[in-house]
Protein backbone atom coordinates (compact mmCIF):
# COMPACT_ATOMS: atom_id res chain seq x y z
CA UNK A 1 0.00 0.00 0.00
CA UNK A 2 1.10 3.42 -0.57
CA UNK A 3 2.04 5.88 2.02
CA UNK A 4 -0.77 8.49 1.49
CA UNK A 5 0.27 10.65 4.82
CA UNK A 6 -0.88 14.07 4.10
CA UNK A 7 1.51 17.19 4.34
CA UNK A 8 1.02 18.74 7.65
CA UNK A 9 1.13 22.58 5.80
CA UNK A 10 -1.90 21.01 3.33
CA UNK A 11 -3.70 20.83 6.66
CA UNK A 12 -6.71 23.11 7.93
CA UNK A 13 -4.95 25.10 10.57
CA UNK A 14 -7.76 24.46 13.46
CA UNK A 15 -6.77 20.78 12.65
CA UNK A 16 -3.94 21.01 14.74
CA UNK A 17 -4.50 23.75 16.81
CA UNK A 18 -4.44 23.82 20.80
CA UNK A 19 -7.01 22.34 22.49
CA UNK A 20 -7.49 25.75 24.32
CA UNK A 21 -7.74 27.45 20.75
CA UNK A 22 -10.31 24.86 19.61
CA UNK A 23 -12.31 25.16 22.62
CA UNK A 24 -12.36 29.05 22.41
CA UNK A 25 -13.18 28.97 19.09
CA UNK A 26 -16.58 25.74 20.01
CA UNK A 27 -17.81 28.49 22.89
CA UNK A 28 -17.97 31.39 20.64
CA UNK A 29 -19.73 29.18 18.35
CA UNK A 30 -21.78 27.32 20.19
CA UNK A 31 -23.10 30.63 21.62
CA UNK A 32 -24.27 31.40 18.22
CA UNK A 33 -26.07 28.28 17.81
CA UNK A 34 -28.08 27.90 20.51
CA UNK A 35 -28.97 31.68 20.34
CA UNK A 36 -29.96 30.97 16.80
CA UNK A 37 -32.21 27.81 17.39
CA UNK A 38 -34.20 29.58 20.20
CA UNK A 39 -34.42 32.91 18.28
CA UNK A 40 -35.80 31.03 14.85
CA UNK A 41 -37.41 27.77 15.61
CA UNK A 42 -40.05 27.51 17.55
CA UNK A 43 -39.58 24.21 19.24
CA UNK A 44 -36.19 24.98 20.33
CA UNK A 45 -37.72 28.25 22.29
CA UNK A 46 -40.73 26.24 24.05
CA UNK A 47 -38.52 23.51 24.81
CA UNK A 48 -36.23 25.71 26.52
CA UNK A 49 -38.80 27.93 28.12
CA UNK A 50 -40.09 24.67 29.27
CA UNK A 51 -36.50 23.16 30.74
CA UNK A 52 -36.26 26.92 32.36
CA UNK A 53 -32.79 27.19 30.83
CA UNK A 54 -32.01 30.45 28.13
CA UNK A 55 -29.20 30.85 25.66
CA UNK A 56 -27.86 33.50 28.54
CA UNK A 57 -27.10 30.49 30.54
CA UNK A 58 -24.50 29.06 28.11
CA UNK A 59 -21.34 30.58 29.67
CA UNK A 60 -18.79 27.62 29.61
CA UNK A 61 -19.05 24.52 26.87
CA UNK A 62 -19.91 21.91 30.02
CA UNK A 63 -23.27 24.26 30.39
CA UNK A 64 -24.48 22.72 27.17
CA UNK A 65 -25.26 19.95 29.22
CA UNK A 66 -28.53 21.87 31.12
CA UNK A 67 -30.00 21.94 27.43
CA UNK A 68 -32.57 19.77 26.54
CA UNK A 69 -32.14 16.86 24.56
CA UNK A 70 -33.56 16.59 20.22
CA UNK A 71 -34.79 13.20 18.83
CA UNK A 72 -35.54 12.27 15.58
CA UNK A 73 -39.36 12.26 16.38
CA UNK A 74 -39.03 16.09 16.45
CA UNK A 75 -38.24 16.13 12.85
CA UNK A 76 -40.87 13.93 12.12
CA UNK A 77 -43.70 16.07 14.20
CA UNK A 78 -42.00 19.37 12.47
CA UNK A 79 -42.61 18.35 8.70
CA UNK A 80 -41.62 19.08 6.69
CA UNK A 81 -40.20 22.23 7.63
CA UNK A 82 -40.66 23.16 11.45
CA UNK A 83 -37.42 22.87 12.32
CA UNK A 84 -35.73 25.15 9.22
CA UNK A 85 -34.08 28.51 11.02
CA UNK A 86 -34.58 30.38 7.58
CA UNK A 87 -37.13 31.64 5.36
CA UNK A 88 -37.51 29.33 2.00
CA UNK A 89 -35.95 31.97 -0.21
CA UNK A 90 -32.87 31.05 1.94
CA UNK A 91 -33.01 27.05 1.69
CA UNK A 92 -30.47 26.47 -1.07
CA UNK A 93 -31.13 22.73 -0.54
CA UNK A 94 -33.28 19.99 1.44
CA UNK A 95 -32.15 15.95 1.75
CA UNK A 96 -34.50 13.28 3.16
CA UNK A 97 -34.46 9.92 4.67
CA UNK A 98 -37.29 7.85 4.59
CA UNK A 99 -37.54 5.72 7.73
CA UNK A 100 -38.99 2.43 7.46
CA UNK A 101 -41.92 3.76 9.59
CA UNK A 102 -43.90 7.08 9.52
CA UNK A 103 -42.74 10.81 7.89
CA UNK A 104 -39.67 11.17 5.89
CA UNK A 105 -37.18 13.23 8.21
CA UNK A 106 -36.27 16.49 6.12
CA UNK A 107 -33.51 18.32 6.58
CA UNK A 108 -32.74 21.86 4.90
CA UNK A 109 -29.45 23.94 4.15
CA UNK A 110 -28.61 27.11 3.06
CA UNK A 111 -25.89 28.26 0.61
CA UNK A 112 -23.35 28.74 3.43
CA UNK A 113 -23.98 25.07 4.94
CA UNK A 114 -23.31 23.65 1.48
CA UNK A 115 -19.90 25.14 1.54
CA UNK A 116 -19.30 24.44 4.96
CA UNK A 117 -20.16 20.82 4.42
CA UNK A 118 -17.92 20.48 1.87
CA UNK A 119 -14.81 21.94 3.02
CA UNK A 120 -15.28 19.12 6.03
CA UNK A 121 -16.00 16.50 3.76
CA UNK A 122 -12.26 18.42 1.44
CA UNK A 123 -10.92 17.87 5.16
CA UNK A 124 -12.02 14.28 5.57
CA UNK A 125 -10.61 13.38 2.00
CA UNK A 126 -7.35 14.98 2.89
CA UNK A 127 -7.33 12.79 6.33
CA UNK A 128 -7.66 9.61 3.91
CA UNK A 129 -4.94 10.54 2.30
CA UNK A 130 -6.17 12.02 -1.40
CA UNK A 131 -5.47 15.67 -2.57
CA UNK A 132 -6.17 18.11 -5.90
CA UNK A 133 -5.27 16.19 -9.03
CA UNK A 134 -6.78 12.60 -7.73
CA UNK A 135 -10.15 11.23 -9.20
CA UNK A 136 -12.45 9.47 -6.92
CA UNK A 137 -15.20 7.40 -7.94
CA UNK A 138 -18.41 7.86 -5.57
CA UNK A 139 -20.73 5.30 -5.62
CA UNK A 140 -22.39 6.86 -2.50
CA UNK A 141 -26.26 6.93 -3.58
CA UNK A 142 -27.50 10.23 -5.55
CA UNK A 143 -30.74 11.88 -4.87
CA UNK A 144 -32.13 12.45 -1.20
CA UNK A 145 -29.62 10.32 0.93
CA UNK A 146 -26.97 12.96 1.84
CA UNK A 147 -24.14 10.75 0.98
CA UNK A 148 -23.75 10.88 -2.99
CA UNK A 149 -24.35 14.76 -3.17
CA UNK A 150 -22.52 15.50 -0.12
CA UNK A 151 -19.25 13.88 -1.53
CA UNK A 152 -19.70 14.67 -4.49
CA UNK A 153 -19.20 18.57 -3.17
CA UNK A 154 -16.33 17.48 -0.86
CA UNK A 155 -14.34 16.01 -3.96
CA UNK A 156 -14.77 19.15 -6.01
CA UNK A 157 -14.07 20.98 -3.00
CA UNK A 158 -10.62 19.47 -2.86
CA UNK A 159 -9.80 20.25 -6.42
CA UNK A 160 -10.29 16.76 -7.45
CA UNK A 161 -12.03 14.83 -10.45
CA UNK A 162 -15.21 13.50 -9.00
CA UNK A 163 -16.83 10.41 -11.41
CA UNK A 164 -20.95 10.55 -9.94
CA UNK A 165 -21.53 6.90 -10.68
CA UNK A 166 -24.18 6.53 -7.42
CA UNK A 167 -25.01 3.17 -6.57
CA UNK A 168 -26.15 0.11 -8.19
CA UNK A 169 -25.33 -1.41 -11.39
CA UNK A 170 -21.67 -3.02 -10.05
CA UNK A 171 -20.83 -4.26 -13.52
CA UNK A 172 -20.95 -0.71 -14.42
CA UNK A 173 -19.02 -0.04 -11.85
CA UNK A 174 -16.22 -2.52 -12.15
CA UNK A 175 -15.95 -1.22 -16.14
CA UNK A 176 -15.48 2.31 -14.47
CA UNK A 177 -13.10 1.80 -12.23
CA UNK A 178 -10.98 -0.34 -14.82
CA UNK A 179 -11.31 2.12 -17.80
CA UNK A 180 -10.96 5.63 -15.39
CA UNK A 181 -8.12 4.21 -12.99
CA UNK A 182 -9.46 6.46 -10.15
CA UNK A 183 -7.35 6.25 -7.47
CA UNK A 184 -9.90 6.55 -4.47
CA UNK A 185 -13.61 5.69 -4.23
CA UNK A 186 -15.92 6.29 -2.02
CA UNK A 187 -18.88 3.88 -1.10
CA UNK A 188 -20.18 1.72 1.58
CA UNK A 189 -18.16 -0.89 2.91
CA UNK A 190 -20.70 -3.83 2.25
CA UNK A 191 -21.25 -2.60 -1.17
CA UNK A 192 -17.89 -2.62 -1.70
CA UNK A 193 -17.85 -6.45 -1.02
CA UNK A 194 -20.11 -6.41 -3.81
CA UNK A 195 -17.77 -4.08 -6.30
CA UNK A 196 -14.92 -7.24 -5.43
CA UNK A 197 -17.42 -9.88 -5.91
CA UNK A 198 -17.54 -8.14 -9.77
CA UNK A 199 -13.47 -8.14 -10.10
CA UNK A 200 -13.60 -11.79 -9.33
CA UNK A 201 -16.46 -12.17 -12.04
CA UNK A 202 -14.92 -10.34 -14.64
CA UNK A 203 -11.61 -12.44 -13.85
CA UNK A 204 -9.64 -8.84 -13.00
CA UNK A 205 -7.42 -9.12 -10.11
CA UNK A 206 -8.48 -6.09 -7.51
CA UNK A 207 -5.39 -6.26 -6.88
CA UNK A 208 -4.02 -4.56 -9.59
CA UNK A 209 -6.70 -2.34 -9.77
CA UNK A 210 -5.86 1.47 -9.60
CA UNK A 211 -7.54 2.27 -6.27
CA UNK A 212 -4.84 3.61 -3.25
CA UNK A 213 -8.03 4.25 -0.42
CA UNK A 214 -11.56 3.49 -0.41
CA UNK A 215 -13.65 5.69 2.02
CA UNK A 216 -16.00 3.64 3.82
CA UNK A 217 -19.35 4.84 5.84
CA UNK A 218 -22.95 4.82 6.09
CA UNK A 219 -23.13 1.58 8.41
CA UNK A 220 -21.05 -0.14 11.23
CA UNK A 221 -18.03 -1.79 10.18
CA UNK A 222 -15.27 -3.55 12.14
CA UNK A 223 -11.69 -3.57 11.80
CA UNK A 224 -11.88 -7.41 10.09
CA UNK A 225 -13.82 -6.16 7.49
CA UNK A 226 -10.89 -3.32 7.00
CA UNK A 227 -8.65 -6.01 6.90
CA UNK A 228 -10.39 -8.13 4.53
CA UNK A 229 -10.81 -5.27 1.59
CA UNK A 230 -7.25 -3.87 2.28
CA UNK A 231 -6.21 -7.04 1.79
CA UNK A 232 -8.18 -8.18 -1.48
CA UNK A 233 -7.50 -4.73 -3.35
CA UNK A 234 -4.22 -4.19 -1.85
CA UNK A 235 -5.55 -0.53 -1.11
CA UNK A 236 -6.16 1.37 2.42
CA UNK A 237 -9.67 1.89 3.75
CA UNK A 238 -10.71 4.37 5.93
CA UNK A 239 -13.69 5.23 8.09
CA UNK A 240 -16.35 8.00 7.33
CA UNK A 241 -19.13 8.76 9.76
CA UNK A 242 -21.87 11.01 9.23
CA UNK A 243 -25.49 11.99 9.71
CA UNK A 244 -27.93 14.04 7.72
CA UNK A 245 -29.58 15.56 10.83
CA UNK A 246 -26.00 17.08 11.58
CA UNK A 247 -25.29 17.19 8.02
CA UNK A 248 -24.18 14.13 6.09
CA UNK A 249 -21.09 12.64 5.68
CA UNK A 250 -18.05 13.96 6.82
CA UNK A 251 -18.82 14.72 10.34
CA UNK A 252 -15.80 12.82 11.43
CA UNK A 253 -13.26 10.54 9.30
CA UNK A 254 -9.91 8.19 10.15
CA UNK A 255 -6.73 9.70 8.84
CA UNK A 256 -4.72 7.32 7.09
CA UNK A 257 -1.73 7.80 9.05
CA UNK A 258 -3.41 6.22 11.93
CA UNK A 259 -6.56 4.07 11.41
CA UNK A 260 -7.06 4.05 15.00
CA UNK A 261 -10.94 5.63 15.45
CA UNK A 262 -12.47 8.83 13.13
CA UNK A 263 -11.20 12.21 14.18
CA UNK A 264 -14.76 14.36 14.93
CA UNK A 265 -14.50 17.93 12.87
CA UNK A 266 -15.13 19.84 16.64
CA UNK A 267 -14.93 22.99 15.08
CA UNK A 268 -18.58 22.60 13.12
CA UNK A 269 -20.05 19.55 14.98
CA UNK A 270 -19.67 19.05 18.72
CA UNK A 271 -19.46 15.93 20.74
CA UNK A 272 -20.95 14.86 23.84
CA UNK A 273 -21.66 10.73 25.04
CA UNK A 274 -24.15 10.24 27.55
CA UNK A 275 -25.71 7.16 29.38
CA UNK A 276 -28.70 6.29 26.93
CA UNK A 277 -30.75 5.60 29.96
CA UNK A 278 -30.22 8.51 31.98
CA UNK A 279 -29.44 11.25 30.05
CA UNK A 280 -25.72 11.85 32.14
CA UNK A 281 -23.20 13.31 30.10
CA UNK A 282 -20.24 10.81 31.24
CA UNK A 283 -16.40 11.38 31.04
CA UNK A 284 -14.39 10.97 27.45
CA UNK A 285 -12.96 7.19 27.16
CA UNK A 286 -16.64 5.97 28.59
CA UNK A 287 -19.06 4.30 26.07
CA UNK A 288 -21.91 5.57 25.75
CA UNK A 289 -24.70 7.36 23.31
CA UNK A 290 -23.35 10.03 20.87
CA UNK A 291 -25.13 13.21 20.76
CA UNK A 292 -24.33 15.70 18.36
CA UNK A 293 -24.90 19.96 18.65
CA UNK A 294 -23.88 21.52 15.56
CA UNK A 295 -21.56 25.14 15.88
CA UNK A 296 -22.16 26.96 12.67
CA UNK A 297 -25.38 25.57 11.17
CA UNK A 298 -27.46 27.81 9.81
CA UNK A 299 -30.44 26.03 7.90
CA UNK A 300 -31.46 23.80 11.06
CA UNK A 301 -29.40 24.25 13.54
CA UNK A 302 -29.10 20.93 15.71
CA UNK A 303 -28.77 21.21 19.63
CA UNK A 304 -27.93 18.15 21.73
CA UNK A 305 -29.36 15.35 18.98
CA UNK A 306 -29.29 11.84 20.25
CA UNK A 307 -27.75 9.86 17.18
CA UNK A 308 -28.44 6.66 18.96
CA UNK A 309 -24.94 5.35 17.60
CA UNK A 310 -22.56 3.97 20.33
CA UNK A 311 -18.92 4.79 21.05
CA UNK A 312 -16.87 6.64 22.69
CA UNK A 313 -14.48 9.51 22.77
CA UNK A 314 -10.76 9.52 22.88
CA UNK A 315 -7.89 12.26 23.06
CA UNK A 316 -6.63 13.41 19.40
CA UNK A 317 -3.66 11.58 17.95
CA UNK A 318 -2.91 12.58 14.19
CA UNK A 319 -5.33 15.77 14.57
CA UNK A 320 -6.15 17.80 18.01
CA UNK A 321 -9.81 17.19 17.71
CA UNK A 322 -11.14 14.03 19.38
CA UNK A 323 -11.71 10.69 18.36
CA UNK A 324 -14.79 8.86 18.08
CA UNK A 325 -14.00 4.87 18.43
CA UNK A 326 -15.38 2.91 15.75
CA UNK A 327 -19.63 2.60 15.90
CA UNK A 328 -20.71 -0.52 17.98
CA UNK A 329 -23.59 -0.20 16.16
CA UNK A 330 -27.21 1.69 16.65
CA UNK A 331 -29.43 1.07 19.95
CA UNK A 332 -32.03 0.34 17.41
CA UNK A 333 -30.15 -2.80 15.68
CA UNK A 334 -28.98 -3.98 19.36
CA UNK A 335 -30.37 -7.21 19.67
CA UNK A 336 -31.04 -9.19 22.94
CA UNK A 337 -31.71 -12.39 23.14
CA UNK A 338 -31.71 -13.95 26.27
CA UNK A 339 -30.73 -11.34 28.19
CA UNK A 340 -27.15 -10.91 25.76
CA UNK A 341 -26.66 -7.86 24.29
CA UNK A 342 -25.37 -8.41 20.63
CA UNK A 343 -24.55 -6.26 17.32
CA UNK A 344 -24.34 -7.60 13.84
CA UNK A 345 -20.92 -6.24 14.12
CA UNK A 346 -19.56 -8.66 16.98
CA UNK A 347 -21.05 -11.52 14.27
CA UNK A 348 -19.06 -9.80 11.34
CA UNK A 349 -16.21 -9.62 13.28
CA UNK A 350 -16.30 -13.61 14.08
CA UNK A 351 -17.87 -14.41 10.48
CA UNK A 352 -14.61 -12.84 9.03
CA UNK A 353 -12.15 -14.97 11.26
CA UNK A 354 -14.04 -18.08 9.92
CA UNK A 355 -11.96 -20.21 7.34
CA UNK A 356 -14.29 -21.26 4.38
CA UNK A 357 -16.85 -18.58 4.73
CA UNK A 358 -17.55 -15.32 2.42
CA UNK A 359 -18.42 -11.72 4.08
CA UNK A 360 -21.99 -11.64 3.07
CA UNK A 361 -24.33 -12.10 6.03
CA UNK A 362 -27.70 -11.36 7.16
CA UNK A 363 -29.38 -12.54 10.72
CA UNK A 364 -32.37 -13.58 11.63
CA UNK A 365 -34.20 -12.96 14.81
CA UNK A 366 -37.21 -15.69 14.69
CA UNK A 367 -39.20 -17.91 17.52
CA UNK A 368 -38.60 -21.19 18.86
CA UNK A 369 -41.12 -22.32 21.44
CA UNK A 370 -41.31 -19.11 23.56
CA UNK A 371 -37.86 -18.11 23.59
CA UNK A 372 -36.63 -15.78 20.79
CA UNK A 373 -33.68 -17.19 18.39
CA UNK A 374 -31.20 -16.10 16.30
CA UNK A 375 -29.82 -17.79 12.81
CA UNK A 376 -27.08 -15.91 10.62
CA UNK A 377 -27.12 -17.02 7.04
CA UNK A 378 -24.01 -16.95 4.95
CA UNK A 379 -22.16 -18.45 2.28
CA UNK A 380 -19.67 -20.50 1.51
CA UNK A 381 -16.29 -19.62 -0.51
CA UNK A 382 -15.83 -21.15 -3.81
CA UNK A 383 -13.22 -22.89 -2.98
CA UNK A 384 -14.63 -24.56 -0.04
CA UNK A 385 -18.46 -25.17 -1.08
CA UNK A 386 -18.42 -29.01 -0.77
CA UNK A 387 -20.60 -30.40 2.12
CA UNK A 388 -18.01 -31.25 4.37
CA UNK A 389 -16.43 -28.16 4.82
CA UNK A 390 -19.51 -25.54 4.50
CA UNK A 391 -20.60 -28.03 7.36
CA UNK A 392 -17.18 -27.70 9.39
CA UNK A 393 -17.68 -23.42 8.57
CA UNK A 394 -20.78 -23.21 10.53
CA UNK A 395 -19.97 -25.15 13.44
CA UNK A 396 -16.94 -23.79 13.67
CA UNK A 397 -18.84 -20.10 13.06
CA UNK A 398 -21.21 -21.20 16.09
CA UNK A 399 -18.95 -21.67 18.27
CA UNK A 400 -16.80 -18.54 17.92
CA UNK A 401 -20.81 -16.76 18.33
CA UNK A 402 -21.37 -18.86 21.51
CA UNK A 403 -17.50 -18.29 22.86
CA UNK A 404 -16.78 -14.71 22.26
CA UNK A 405 -20.31 -13.25 21.89
CA UNK A 406 -21.99 -15.44 24.20
CA UNK A 407 -24.88 -16.73 22.71
CA UNK A 408 -26.11 -19.34 20.82
CA UNK A 409 -26.82 -19.06 17.12
CA UNK A 410 -28.17 -21.18 14.22
CA UNK A 411 -25.56 -20.84 11.15
CA UNK A 412 -26.67 -21.56 7.84
CA UNK A 413 -23.75 -21.79 5.33
CA UNK A 414 -25.41 -21.72 1.93
CA UNK A 415 -23.69 -21.98 -1.48
CA UNK A 416 -21.91 -19.22 -3.26
CA UNK A 417 -23.80 -16.27 -4.01
CA UNK A 418 -27.05 -17.37 -2.34
CA UNK A 419 -26.50 -15.03 0.56
CA UNK A 420 -28.30 -11.62 0.68
CA UNK A 421 -25.81 -8.46 -1.18
CA UNK A 422 -26.11 -5.38 -0.02
CA UNK A 423 -27.49 -2.85 -2.28
CA UNK A 424 -26.28 0.34 -0.25
CA UNK A 425 -27.06 0.45 3.10
CA UNK A 426 -26.54 -3.09 4.33
CA UNK A 427 -30.01 -5.28 6.31
CA UNK A 428 -28.44 -6.57 8.59
CA UNK A 429 -31.27 -8.31 10.54
CA UNK A 430 -34.72 -9.35 9.61
CA UNK A 431 -36.97 -9.47 12.17
CA UNK A 432 -39.42 -12.73 12.09
CA UNK A 433 -40.29 -12.81 15.31
CA UNK A 434 -43.86 -12.33 15.05
CA UNK A 435 -44.47 -14.78 12.10
CA UNK A 436 -44.62 -17.63 14.01
O1 LIG B 1 -25.44 7.66 6.19
C1 LIG B 1 -24.42 9.82 5.88
C2 LIG B 1 -23.21 9.16 5.32
C3 LIG B 1 -23.14 8.90 3.95
C4 LIG B 1 -22.13 8.85 6.13
C5 LIG B 1 -22.00 8.34 3.42
C6 LIG B 1 -20.98 8.31 5.60
C7 LIG B 1 -20.91 8.03 4.26
P1 LIG B 1 -27.96 8.89 7.27
O2 LIG B 1 -28.60 8.16 6.15
O3 LIG B 1 -28.70 9.99 7.93
O4 LIG B 1 -26.62 9.53 6.81
O5 LIG B 1 -27.57 7.79 8.34
C8 LIG B 1 -26.84 8.14 9.48
O6 LIG B 1 -25.76 5.97 9.55
O7 LIG B 1 -26.48 7.71 12.58
C9 LIG B 1 -25.12 5.85 11.80
O8 LIG B 1 -26.06 5.01 12.44
C10 LIG B 1 -24.85 5.31 10.41
N1 LIG B 1 -23.48 5.62 10.00
C11 LIG B 1 -23.05 6.58 9.17
N2 LIG B 1 -21.70 6.49 9.02
C12 LIG B 1 -21.29 5.45 9.79
C13 LIG B 1 -20.02 4.86 10.07
C14 LIG B 1 -25.52 8.87 6.30
N3 LIG B 1 -18.90 5.29 9.51
C15 LIG B 1 -26.56 6.91 10.30
N4 LIG B 1 -19.99 3.82 10.94
C16 LIG B 1 -25.72 7.21 11.52
C17 LIG B 1 -21.12 3.37 11.52
C18 LIG B 1 -22.42 4.90 10.43
N5 LIG B 1 -22.33 3.86 11.27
Amino acid sequence: MKDLSPKKSDLDPIEIASRDEISALQLQRMQWSVRHAYDNVAMYKKRFDDAGVHPDDLKELKDLAKFPFTHKNDLRDNYPFGMSAVPRAQMARVHASSGTTGKATVVVYTKHDIDVWADTLARSLRASGLRAGDMVHNAYGYGLFTGGLGAHYGIEKLGATVVPMGGGQTEKQIGLITDFQPNGIMVTPSYMLNILEGFHKAGIDPRSSSLDVGIFGAEPWTNAMRKEVEDAFDMHAVDIYGLSEIMGPGVANECVETKDGLHVWEDHYYPEIINPVTGDVVEDGDEGELVFTTLTKEGMPMIRYRTRDLTRLLPGTARSMRRMEKITGRSDDMIILRGVNVFPTQIEEQLLGTEGLAPYFQIELFKSGHMDAMRVITEATPVAADGASKSAAATALTKRIKDMVGVTTEVIVGDPGTAPRSQGKAVRVVDNRDKG
